[in-house]
This record gives structure tokens, C-alpha cells and sequence, in this order.
């Protein structure tokens, strides 16, 4: 068997499949239809201090080469999410990643507290760059790289699990936003997060999302993230996550010759729920019959 196992901060992960979060739920839902255990890692919903009711319904409409999806961060918030939640997690040795979420740089630091005193957290991948939630002051924390390395900072004051920033690809150069990720301490990145976009119903006239805009996500949005990840991977050295429209395990071999470390199925889910576990055993029988020993040897090996 080809040596499949990556390092993800001080995490060692036994193949690099991870879910994306908000397209898994906790893992509880999708549980009775695959084997968690199986995965790389399991990255939850996003969480926040308070709890959400999300945007109002319509949320998401399936367009070409994807869908776009306005959820709002639906979620009980950090307490109930604790005490309801987590202890689903202490089911399985596959390590689960919690998915935070703030609208003041401090309520990063908060949940990080929080979730610190949770063993069966074994990271957190910290959300700044959700394109469907307004911050306070209408800042968009994901643009600017002060407060991205500020965020950075105040979750890593406050825990000493793997800390993970999730990029956005809306940046005008998104070196600059990693680079301040990675300074401030990050242990890895993950990218990309959804693109905002629009689609209109022609016969009510009307948004089909209620919020007017929503993220955009799956194939149509890959060439992007690949593109992210290749600029990413030139200029730090954490690992990162790819993700953005992976549907099968070539998607997911472009995104680790790009850089990426390891990989994360979102809306693939959605289509097809064991994506992940045909991602890993593809991945098994590329490296076969291409002679590869060790996924490492794959991280960054695009032919120019
Ligand atoms: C329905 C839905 C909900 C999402 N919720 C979150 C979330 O809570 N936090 C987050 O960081 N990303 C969230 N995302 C973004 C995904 O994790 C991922 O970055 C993005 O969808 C690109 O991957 P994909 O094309 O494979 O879906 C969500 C995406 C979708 C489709």
C-alpha cells in the first residue's frame, strides 16, 4: 500500500481526504452511509459564539457547474454546540476540525478558548472569509491582512490544537492575505472558500436567494482554487488544503500538483456521499500504477 499519511499542523493524518466544512453537517448525518474512520479528517459546519438562525429561505439554487448557497452561518452556537455536538466526535479516531466563525476579531479568540478545553477537538480551521455574513463595521475580515493576522494571533493565544485559516479567493492578491496568515502563526491554510455570485429567476423576476447573493461552489469554481493554491504554494511554507469544485480523485491529484497537502470535498457531497472514501481508493490506485510511494511526492510536482 502507498504511504498515504500527511502532517497537518502537529495533526498526522492517515490519507489527505478531508470534508469541507458546512457540506458535512458534524459528520452525525452522513455516518450511517460511510465510514468516518476511513477520511483524512473530518471538518465540521461552522460554528459561532452565538447561535444563528441563518439567512431566510430560499439559500442555496443549483446553477451550471455548481451551486450557490447563502446558509448564514446556521448553527447553535459555541455552548449547545459543545454540550450537543462534540460528544459525537469521541466515537472515532478520525480527528474532527471545528469550523469558527466571529464578527469581532476577540470572538475568534473566544471560541478558540472554548474549544481548547474540548479533547475531542483536535484543530480548528478559523472561517474568515464566508462571502454570505456581514462583519461588524462591514469589514470582510478574508481582504484584509491586518486583521487576518490579528484573527491568527488571538486563536493561537488561546489554543494549542492545529489552527487553520480559511482563505478567500475575492482578494486582489491572495499572497499577501497567507503570508499574513503564516506570520502570525497559522499551522496551515485552507483554499479557497466560495465565490459571491447571482442568478435570477426570468419568470418571477425575482433572486432565486433570498439574500440576493450567495457563494458560489463546485467544478466551475476549481480553476480558481487551483490557481490559489499554486500562488499560496509559492510563497509559504505551511501546508495547505485545497478545495473548490472536487468531485473526483483527478480533481483532487491537480490540486496536490498545484501544492495542496492534502484536500477537502465539499459540494461533491452533495452528489455523491462517498466521494471522499472513492477519492482515497483512487488516489491508492494512481500511486500504484504510477510508482509513487509516498503522497508527499505529488505536493507541488506540476511540470512547467
Ligand atoms: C452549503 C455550504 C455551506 C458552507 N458552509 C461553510 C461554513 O460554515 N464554513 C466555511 O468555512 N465554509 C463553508 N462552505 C464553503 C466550503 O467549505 C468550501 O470552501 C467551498 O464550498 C468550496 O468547495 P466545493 O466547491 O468543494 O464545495 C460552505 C459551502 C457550502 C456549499
Amino acid at each position: 500500500m502507498a504511504d498515504l499519511r500527511v502532517k497537518i499542523g502537529a495533526l498526522t493524518l492517515q490519507n489527505p481526504v478531508l470534508t469541507a466544512s458546512g457540506t458535512f453537517g458534524t459528520g452525525e448525518e452522513l455516518a450511517d452511509f460511510i465510514d468516518l474512520n476511513k477520511l483524512g479528517a473530518v471538518v465540521v459546519k461552522g460554528v459561532t459564539l452565538l447561535p444563528r438562525e441563518g439567512n431566510p429561505m430560499p439559500r442555496i439554487a443549483e446553477c451550471a457547474g455548481g451551486m450557490l448557497n447563502a446558509i448564514g452561518l446556521q448553527n447553535p452556537g459555541i455552548d449547545r454546540f459543545i454540550s450537543e455536538k462534540t460528544p459525537f466526535f469521541e466515537k472515532f479516531k478520525v480527528p474532527f476540525l471545528v469550523n469558527i466563525s466571529g464578527y469581532q476579531p476577540a470572538e475568534y479568540g473566544e471560541l478558540a478558548k472554548r474549544l481548547e478545553a474540548v479533547p475531542s477537538v483536535a484543530g480548528i480551521e478559523v472561517n474568515v472569509s464566508c462571502p454570505n455574513v456581514r462583519y461588524s463595521k462591514g469589514a470582510v475580515f478574508a481582504k484584509d491582512p491586518r486583521a487576518v493576522g490579528l484573527i491568527t494571533r488571538l486563536v493561537k493565544k488561546n489554543t494549542k490544537k492545529t489552527v487553520i485559516i480559511k482563505l478567500s479567493p475575492e482578494v486582489s492578491d491572495i499572497k499577501i492575505i497567507a503570508k499574513a496568515a503564516e506570520d502570525n502563526g497559522a499551522d496551515a491554510l485552507s483554499l479557497i472558500n466560495t465565490i459571491s455570485g447571482m442568478a435570477i429567476d426570468i419568470n418571477t423576476r425575482r433572486p432565486k436567494i433570498k439574500n440576493i447573493m450567495g457563494g458560489l461552489s463546485g467544478p466551475a469554481i476549481k480553476p480558481v482554487g487551483i490557481r490559489c493554491v499554486w500562488q499560496v504554494y509559492n510563497t509559504v511554507k505551511i501546508p495547505l488544503i485545497g478545495m473548490g469544485g472536487i468531485m473526483n480523485v483527478s480533481d483532487a491529484i491537480e490540486y496536490l500538483l498545484a501544492g495542496a497537502t492534502a484536500v477537502a470535498v465539499g459540494t461533491g457531497n452533495f452528489i455523491n456521499p462517498a466521494a471522499t472514501l472513492e477519492i482515497i481508493d483512487g488516489l491508492n490506485r494512481y500511486m500504484k500504477s504510477n510508482k509513487i510511494k509516498n503522497i508527499k511526492e505529488l505536493t507541488g510536482k506540476i511540470i512547467l
